[in-house]
């Protein structure tokens, strides 16, 4: 196929809407629901929102410009736009869409799979009254390997999570196989609606149990205080990079797929403005449900929070439990807006490959989907063993706090210092009516960078006074470091293929 005919060619989101439903839904994830209102207790309560909305507006929204607005220039996925940028500045994009994929992907696809599971145990609530107990030894089978830390301690597959981990891997391959308006969009429209709903009935329904004004009020009440330490406003940025689906080359592909008229500025607002805005609500449920399990246990609330996971697959079905009446409506109701939640964002990282394969290599959407769902399900089974808990710890741990970081700096040194921010906030101007001002330069150029690589830095420092969590160094090295490594490498390699055709063709005027 020619170049011009391919450009004619691109996948093209049906409407508007359906893109801003798409990006919506990469965004808003098991991020939102349980990391958020944990981010926001342990850092100050309401006073992180403070930072949380400074990431948002500074380098939330200026990031998720810069990616839109290249994907919409170039008109193709991360590779392909740096690719027209710089030959030598292709590595970035394939690492991204390597790690993210995977990285990200492998265990993600676990944790929904863990969801599906609870969804289905939520009918007869299964899990029983002790369910630490149920979650560590019945449901993960970890007890051993939790207990010796040594992650090289695999055990076999735990059968349940294989199982559920199949439905998810075919879930994406059905959806993105579909292609953009078919698949993507259609989906996403379907999803994003029903999500809403329920979480909106979740939320309602968690704010009128006795004892839920208390956990709201603890969840707001601001401690200033805490504001002076840098590890809150880390947290902060850390969450709005995860949680935007910065640094993967997401937003990037999906913008690839708009016309020529598009509102990036002021999309890039509502993309991100919605999904702040969904995080700080849910925040409210889960509060108002911590605030229920104080009251009835008569606990003391510090006692009661729990870290991410434990929120959902510990506290939660402890709650679901407690509850007089529906209790099971209510689990099949939470969990099952968790699944929806990650899935629509599971979707938009396998797209984000696969329109970068096929930018390159021209590879046929259906072959190309299919093998890498099927080599990302491998992939993800070592992350349903027996000792895969702690192998999601630190590989997620790595991926947080430096993968996304990395990315992240090196795309606002590319777009902001090889291409020109200036250049770039031209090309979103002329095609759209909401203007993208010029100190977006100087935090594309300057800000963003300078904030990313002191993050960057005492990330480091942490890192090296003692190996994260309590593991072996070897594990550390092996496992975490390594994984940035080799996707860095394979990176490398893939973008030192030749093109099938000069990917700068596609380049919008
Ligand atoms: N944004 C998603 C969340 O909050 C996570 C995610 C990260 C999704 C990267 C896609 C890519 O859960």
């Amino acid at each position: 196929m020619s170049n011009q005919h391919l450009a004619h060619h691109r996948a093209k989101w049906k409407s508007h809407i359906g893109f801003l439903f798409a990006a919506v839904g990469s965004a808003i994830g098991l991020g939102n629901i349980w990391r958020f209102p944990y981010l926001c207790y342990k850092n100050g309560g309401g006073a992180f929102l403070i930072p949380y909305f400074v990431a948002l507006f500074v380098v939330g929204i200026s990031l998720m410009i810069l990616e839109i607005g290249i994907g919409h220039k170039m008109r193709g996925s991360a590779p392909a736009s740096f690719a027209s940028i710089s030959r030598k500045w292709e590595w970035l994009g394939w690492w991204q869409v390597i790690f993210i994929m995977f990285g990200i992907m492998c265990y993600y696809s676990v944790i929904i799979g863990w969801c599906i599971n609870y969804f289905v145990y939520s009918f007869n609530l299964s899990w029983g009254q002790d369910t630490g107990n149920f979650f560590f030894n019945d449901f993960l089978q970890a007890s051993s390997v939790l207990a010796s830390k040594n992650p090289f301690e695999l055990g076999t597959i735990v059968m349940p999570i294989f199982l559920s981990l199949a439905v998810v891997w075919f879930l994406c391959w059905l959806v993105v196989f579909k292609g953009v308006q078919k698949g993507l969009e259609r989906a996403n429209k379907i999803f994003m609606p029903i999500l809403f709903i329920l979480m909106a009935i979740v939320v309602f329904w968690s704010v009128r149990l006795p004892g839920a004004g208390e956990g709201i009020s603890i969840y707001l009440t601001p401690d200033f205080e805490r504001l002076k330490s840098p590890r809150v406003w880390l947290d902060a940025f850390g969450q709005i990079f995860f949680s935007l689906s910065l640094g993967f080359g997401i937003m990037t592909a999906y913008a690839s797929y708009l016309p020529p008229k598009s509102q990036i500025t002021r999309d890039s607002f509502i993309i991100g403005l919605v999904n702040c805005i969904f995080s700080v609500f849910a925040g409210f449920g889960v509060f108002a449900v911590l605030g229920y399990m104080a009251h009835t246990t008569g606990q003391p609330f510090s006692e009661i929070v729990a870290e991410s996971i434990g929120l959902a697959f510990i506290v939660y079905p402890k709650v679901i439990s407690m509850m007089p009446h529906f209790g099971n409506l209510f689990g099949v109701l939470f969990f099952g807006a968790l699944v929806i939640a990650g899935l629509s964002s599971a979707v938009s990282i396998v797209e984000a490959f696969t329109s970068a394969g096929i930018d390159k290599f021209h590879h046929k959407r259906g072959s190309l989907v299919s093998t890498l769902c099927v080599t990302g399900f491998l992939g993800s089974i070592i992350f349903c063993m027996q000792g895969s808990f702690l192998w999601i710890d630190i590989v997620d741990h790595f991926i947080m706090q430096y993968g996304l970081i990395i990315a992240g700096f090196f795309e606002c040194i590319l777009i902001g210092w090889v291409y020109g921010a200036e250049k770039l906030r031209m090309h979103i101007n002329k095609h759209s009516v909401a203007k993208t001002y010029r100190i977006w330069d100087f935090f594309i150029c300057w800000v963003i960078p300078l904030f990313l690589g002191l993050s960057i830095v005492q990330g480091l420092i942490t890192e090296l006074k003692a190996p994260y969590g309590g593991y072996s160094w070897l594990a550390i090295v092996l496992i975490g470091r390594d994984w940035l490594l080799y996707t860095l490498f394979a990176g490398i390699i893939v973008a030192g293929h030749e093109w099938r055709s000069d990917p700068r063709e596609r380049m919008l005027e």
